[in-house]
């Protein structure tokens, strides 16, 4: 079985692993991430989008193989950590603009919302939401997630201008 280093959230781990398991089983099952959820067998709702090196991808359509040597965030790295440990200003911004109903899709919203600011740090609405388009919110609460990305984007602009 092959033997893979991974850091997740900060933290790095040896694993033996599969050929065929898949970086949402690594997490979920292996490491206790279970902030990240399977929303489909299709890879087509995107709840359990994860950053791998940086990029948003799904992690159900990734093997735990790919990702040896590689650096993963998840939902539950976001934050800052400790007693008074803060949230990510995106997923602020999705609490403050009430962007969750059942909140089954928020964690791969969120990551998801993060990767398109690479590209787009003051996205328009048609932006956010090509960027969004393989994340499925069951709830169809999509006006208000648009709501919050923009909103996150502004905060984490002003993040970055006032370091
Ligand atoms: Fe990965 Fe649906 S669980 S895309
Ligand atoms: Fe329920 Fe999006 S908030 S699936």
């Amino acid at each position: 079985m092959p033997r893979i280093t991974v850091t997740v959230d900060g933290v790095k781990y040896e694993e033996d692993v599969e050929p065929r398991l898949l970086l949402v089983h690594l997490l979920r099952e292996r490491l206790g991430k279970t902030g990240t959820p399977i929303g489909c067998d299709t890879s087509n709702c995107g709840a359990c989008t994860v950053m791998l090196d940086g990029k948003s991808v799904k992690s159900c359509s990734v093997l735990a193989v790919q990702a040896d040597g590689c650096d993963v965030v998840t939902i539950e790295g976001l934050g800052t950590n400790g007693a008074n440990g803060s949230m990510h200003p995106m997923q602020r911004a999705f609490h403050e603009e009430h962007a969750l109903q059942c909140g089954y899709c928020t964690p791969g919203m969120v990551m998801a919302a993060i990767d398109l600011l690479r590209d787009d740090p003051e996205p328009s609405e048609e932006t956010i939401r090509q960027g969004l388009e393989g994340n499925l919110c069951r709830c169809t609460g999509y006006c208000n997630i648009v709501r919050a990305v923009r909103r996150g984007a502004q905060e984490m602009g002003q993040a970055v201008s006032t370091s």
